[in-house]
């Protein structure tokens, strides 16, 4: 697509037709979905919103589960993204609450064997919805898809991820770009999670992705761009935008 506004209008209008076309079975009653946070997928939320006001998709029967969330840091603070997805998507939408799923970075006592607990508890809520149908996503400069920062064993689950160094300093523009404020840790969906999906779509804009997006699809597979697993799925898309092409 020419800039990262088509990439969004593209986006949602192919999520509005999987969610239109969905078959119910048994198995998996309703639509399952799985959603990322970032600046890169704000223009496709927004479409997906204005598609929903004009009576083009529901999400009365769709089933969410996040990519990710941080540790320790409250759910009610402007940056956890959970206050994104609200902000941003869930508010806006005829979404049931009972059907969004997201991680808990601060699950009980916040201790490890809890936070561990909850990722367990969180692959298990995705097999009893039946599986993902289509699992979008972004990904960071160096690769990463979700939190699975370079070095991410590309058959891992959900789990505890420690962020690279660069991935804090990406992302300290949203703490007012104070690495301190950054949190260190994440609870994050595993690449293993996102492959089981039947479908994977991955949404890649701006020069600052170009090596990645390069990475991604004209390398080999490779653990140090753990986006680049993609090219194992058997239904994955990326859609990105001229400026993410610079490197191809
Ligand atoms: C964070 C998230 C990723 C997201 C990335 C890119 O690291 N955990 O899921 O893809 O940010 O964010 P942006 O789209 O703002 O570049």
């Amino acid at each position: 697509n020419e800039n990262k506004n088509d990439c969004g209008k593209w986006a949602s209008s192919h999520i509005a037709m999987r969610i239109n076309s969905f078959v119910p079975t048994r198995h998996r009653p309703k639509f399952v979905l799985g959603l990322p946070t970032g600046s890169t997928p704000l223009p496709t939320y927004n479409a997906l919103i204005r598609m929903y006001k004009a009576g083009e998709v529901s999400f009365k029967d769709v089933i969410t589960f996040n990519m990710d969330e941080y540790v320790g840091l409250p759910r009610e603070h402007p940056e956890s993204y959970h206050s994104f997805m609200h902000k941003n998507f869930f508010d806006h939408v005829d979404i049931q609450p009972e059907n969004i799923n997201m991680l808990d970075g601060n699950a009980g006592d916040k201790s490890l064997a809890a936070l561990t607990e909850e990722c367990r508890a969180y692959e298990e809520k995705i097999a009893a919805a039946g599986g993902i149908n289509l699992f979008m996503g972004g990904i960071g400069p160096d690769g990463h898809i979700a939190f699975n920062e370079p070095g991410s064993s590309l058959k891992s689950l959900t789990r505890i991820k420690t962020l690279a160094y660069d991935t804090i300093v990406a992302n300290s523009r949203f703490f007012d770009n104070d690495i301190e404020k950054v949190p260190k840790m994440a609870l994050t969906v595993g690449v293993g999670t996102v492959m089981a999906s039947d479908e994977v779509m991955i949404l890649i804009t701006g020069f600052n992705k170009a090596m990645a997006l390069h990475m991604c699809i004209e390398e080999g597979i490779n653990h140090m761009w753990t986006v680049s697993c993609i090219q194992e799925h058997a239904k994955a898309v990326v859609v990105c935008d001229r400026d993410a092409t610079m490197e191809l």
